[in-house]
């Protein structure tokens, strides 16, 4: 086993680091005050080759592997998450569902600028009345020719307002359960396609989360990734290597929290001490450090799996879901430390609590993830 990253997994930590710090670290705290999407950082991160991490190159990605994709989004979630989930989605489900299961033509008219940033994708599979439970699509795709007539309400989507293309999980069959669900490119601006609501949220404000409409929009047949049928698939296998990136966003927040709690702890001072001083500060900072490696290392161990070709949906599950928990843990234990300072707007730990919340519900919530895990451990 070897613990060491490469130089050029290395290289990517580095230059994703300094793009947070440098790029987006000085405008965090307003794009969250006034929820303002992060139009010039994602044309940034696009030329930086990080909107399409692990497309091949030949479509216009960096064709780098799951380690270095994780290491980014790690990074710049620390500083950002809105813009870790914006990546995550781009990267995770749209980049990478094209690129495992899309045709050529798909490949060279929508992957080429998906990875490249020129375009962003959003995934809808989430209705009103289909969250957890995925396969019960409401929204329906109806054969005329050479075209499918798309109708329904996609919720919570994210990237949304701003994506030029989304997947679409649509029912083909009714009578075929989740084996009747297909899933389509959708490109922004076709007639009957609208965005019907912007979502005011708790946390990872500067992401846009609306809801899509589709009304009679005619979807060519060419633009439907794989064969009818096989869009539950689809998305369940594009969501296993999603819930990478989405713990590899917890995973930065709670490195931002520790962070954050060393540095206060060190200058506070009470009882003419700095608080670090006391056995309470430090087992609670002991805590998290120990909490965040565990989480660290179970979302590694994901990704070299998916890297090496093996199953991962269940090492997926697990990061997902420990990571999420203890993001939410290290930002809590975070304003505790920060005490008074912890709950004002001013200082950013409160925003940290915010916006880890959402790492255990999107992308499958942490009871999904349970269901994945312990059906996977009472398989045979
Ligand atoms: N890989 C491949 N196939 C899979 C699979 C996987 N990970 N999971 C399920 N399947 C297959 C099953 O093998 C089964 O196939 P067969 O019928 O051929 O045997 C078929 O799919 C149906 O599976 P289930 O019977 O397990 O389906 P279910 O209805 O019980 O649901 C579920 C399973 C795990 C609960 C699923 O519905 C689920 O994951 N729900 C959560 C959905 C989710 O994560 N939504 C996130 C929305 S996207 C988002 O959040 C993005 C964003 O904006 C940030």
């Amino acid at each position: 086993m070897n613990f060491d990253f490469t130089e050029t997994q290395l290289m990517i930590r580095e230059t994703a680091r300094k793009f947070a710090e440098d790029e987006l670290a000085p405008s965090t705290i307003e794009r969250d005050e006034q929820e303002e999407f992060p139009h010039e950082a994602v044309k940034k991160l696009g030329e930086l080759g990080f909107m399409g991490m692990m497309a091949p190159e030949q479509y216009g990605g960096a064709g780098l592997d799951t380690i270095s994709y994780l290491l980014a989004i790690v990074e710049i979630s620390k500083v950002d998450a809105s813009c870790g989930v914006i990546m995550s989605v781009n990267n995770s489900l749209v980049c990478y569902g094209i690129n495992e299961w899309g045709s050529e033509e798909q490949k060279q008219k929508y992957l080429i600028p998906l990875a490249t940033g020129k375009m962003l994708g959003a995934f809808a599979l989430s209705e009103p009345e289909a969250g957890s439970d995925a396969s019960n699509q409401r929204t329906i795709a109806v054969r005329d020719g050479n075209y499918y007539v798309l109708n329904g309400t996609k919720n919570w989507i994210t990237n949304g307002a701003n994506a030029d293309v989304v997947l679409v999980m649509a029912t083909t069959d009714k009578s075929k359960g989740s084996h009747g669900v297909s899933t389509f490119i959708v490109e922004k601006g076709i007639p009957g396609f609208s965005v019907a609501k912007k979502e005011k949220k708790l946390g990872i404000r500067s992401s846009d989360t609306v809801s899509l409409s589709f009304l009679d929009c005619r979807i060519p047949v060419e633009n439907r990734i794989g064969e009818e049928g096989f869009g539950f698939k689809f998305a369940m296998r594009t969501l296993d290597g999603g819930r990478i990136g989405i713990a590899a966003q917890a995973l930065g927040i709670a490195k931002a929290s520790l962070h954050a709690s060393l540095n206060y702890s060190k200058q506070r001072k009470a009882f003419d001490q700095p608080i670090a001083a006391f056995q309470a500060i430090q087992f609670k900072l002991a805590d998290m450090a120990t909490k965040i490696d565990a989480a660290e290392l179970l979302t590694l161990k994901a990704a070299a799996l998916k890297e090496a070709g093996k199953p991962y949906a269940l090492a997926a599950a697990m990061a997902k879901l420990y990571t999420s928990k203890i993001a939410v843990d290290a930002a809590l234990e975070a304003i505790q430390i920060h005490g008074g300072y912890g709950y004002v707007r001013e200082y950013l730990v409160e925003r940290y609590l915010r916006d880890a919340k959402i790492t255990e519900i999107y992308e499958g919530t942490s009871e999904i993830q349970r269901l994945v895990i312990s059906r996977a451990l009472l398989k045979d």
